[in-house]
């Protein structure tokens, strides 16, 4: 039986959950049903939107993730008023904003990237701002150039300083004409939120698409921005005065659907993720079926289990609609249980297969190519940063002693624990926390047998 500590209690930035211990007790496969609520990677998005408006926002589905707690407290701060209406229903009121102090600020230095931004909004109502050292997954160096030089577009002063980076805008903001050298999520996200209410209009070429991206422009839409998506990565805002606040209902996360997936083919389960909407996961759904995967889509979510026996793929990892990069890590420990030769070819992070030295502890076979593979049939362009790692399979995976190293890592680990014969111990779970709500009571639901201990 499992003894769970309280799954939903909120996880303080740097918590001390972070130390807490789980000891599993593998080879059962996971068997159920799990809700996925709504995606890390847009809640805290729109969440930082509401300072944008006049008035209240409501955000629906909001998960209960330390992410979220992160956002919420560093919104506080800045005197907006964050009140739960009921489970998984935020009510965001920026009409006290003001600015924070620095120590306040500083306090959630390295709990999140989140912050980077709280830029445009802040400059937009305080004409001032102040960002701590961001934290986030150590998955490669996560620099911010693209960010600070749209914001120096936009007209910015950006002083960054060995606590964080202070901003001004003494005259406003003003309309841009930016090309990203790299769709990236975050810098779009970046350029979005300064433009809505910058004076004149912005260009932005080269930004990211990803399906959260989309659904903050939804967002952003109903809060009274002008916003058009044209071809080929191109995105057109048209500042405006004002803005109000928006009533949304976030987007499922495709993140956590797909581990939840990766699950049941590494287990051999049968799991059932309910809120799952096919069109955000095709290409996900394409590869799930390649490995061997078996998935039924319903009204309400979609049923994954393992076909028959599971089969070796190549896959790129890359912005949407690719595969996505948040998918690799999970997928890797399915593939150890393949039978036959696996590459993954990460481009979208310079480190995020050092996760798998966990799992060669537990008995796989991979080999990580720190400068990437070159292969004649690659259909995502080589970046110079890549790493590829080519997974032999299928071998069995024995118990091992890990530490949780990052959010999807740590995920995979507590999958490669079930998969495995024996009882291992992961360690610093609370990482998981980040991005995967009530995870230890959905393990339970599924069947997983562990303890937990601080
Ligand atoms: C977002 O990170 C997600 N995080 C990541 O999910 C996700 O992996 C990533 O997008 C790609 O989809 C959140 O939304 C909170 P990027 P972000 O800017 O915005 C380089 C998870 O597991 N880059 O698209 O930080 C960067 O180093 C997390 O939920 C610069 O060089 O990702 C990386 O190589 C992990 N300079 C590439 O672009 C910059 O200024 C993609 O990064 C910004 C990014």
């Amino acid at each position: 039986m499992n003894t769970l500590l309280s799954d939903s209690a909120p996880t303080p930035a740097g918590g001390n959950s972070l130390g807490q211990t789980l000891t599993i007790r593998g080879g059962r496969p996971l068997v159920g049903r799990v809700d996925v609520k709504g995606a890390k990677n847009l809640a805290t998005k729109a969440m930082v939107a509401s300072l944008l408006g006049e008035t209240a926002s409501i955000l629906r589905d909001v998960p209960e993730i330390s992410d979220v707690h992160v956002v919420r407290s560093l919104l506080e701060v800045h005197g907006v008023e964050v009140t739960e209406l009921e489970d998984g229903v935020l009510k965001l009121d920026p009409s006290g904003a003001v600015s924070a102090n620095f120590e306040e600020i500083d306090a959630h230095a390295g709990a999140s990237r989140i912050p980077i931004l709280f830029c445009g909004p802040l400059l937009h109502l305080l004409h001032q701002a102040f960002i701590p050292d961001l934290g986030g997954c150590r998955i490669g160096d996560r620099p911010i150039d693209f960010h600070l030089d749209a914001l120096r577009s936009f007209g910015a002063i950006v002083e960054k300083q060995p606590s964080g980076i202070r901003l001004s805008a003494p005259n406003g903001l003003h309309g841009a004409n930016i090309e990203l050298p790299y769709p990236s999520v975050g810098a779009t996200e970046q350029v979005l939120l300064t433009a809505v209410r910058a004076k004149g209009t912005t260009e932005l070429r080269n930004a990211a698409i990803e399906p959260e991206i989309m659904d903050l422009i939804a967002v952003l839409q109903k809060m009274g921005a002008i916003i058009s998506y044209e071809p080929n990565r191109v995105i057109f805002i048209e500042g405006v005065e004002s803005l109000r606040g928006y009533d949304h209902r976030s987007i499922f996360d495709r993140n956590e659907a797909a581990s939840w997936a990766c699950a049941a083919l590494a287990t051999d389960g049968d799991i059932f993720v309910a809120g799952a909407k096919q069109q955000e996961m095709l290409t996900f759904l394409n590869v799930f079926r390649k490995v061997g995967g078996d998935f039924d889509i319903a009204e309400d979510g979609i049923r994954f289990r393992r076909g028959g026996a599971l089969k070796p793929v190549t896959v790129e990892t890359d912005v949407h609609p690719g595969f996505m990069t948040d998918w690799q890590q999970p997928l890797i420990v399915a593939l150890t249980q393949a039978e036959g030769e696996s590459i993954v070819h990460e481009t979208v992070y310079e480190n995020r297969l050092g996760f798998t030295r966990a799992l060669v502890q537990m008995g796989a076979d991979i080999v990580v190519h720190p400068e990437g593979i070159a292969n004649s049939d690659r259909r995502v362009p080589r970046r110079a940063l890549e790493q590829a790692a080519v997974i032999n399979g299928p071998t069995p995976l024995h118990a091992a002693d890990v530490v949780v190293p990052d959010l999807r890592g740590g995920y995979s680990y507590v999958i490669a624990a079930l998969a495995a014969e024996g009882e291992s111990t992961v360690r610093n779970i609370g990482i998981i926390r980040r991005g995967y709500e009530k995870f230890l009571e959905k393990l339970t639901a599924l069947g997983a047998d562990f303890d937990v201990t601080d």
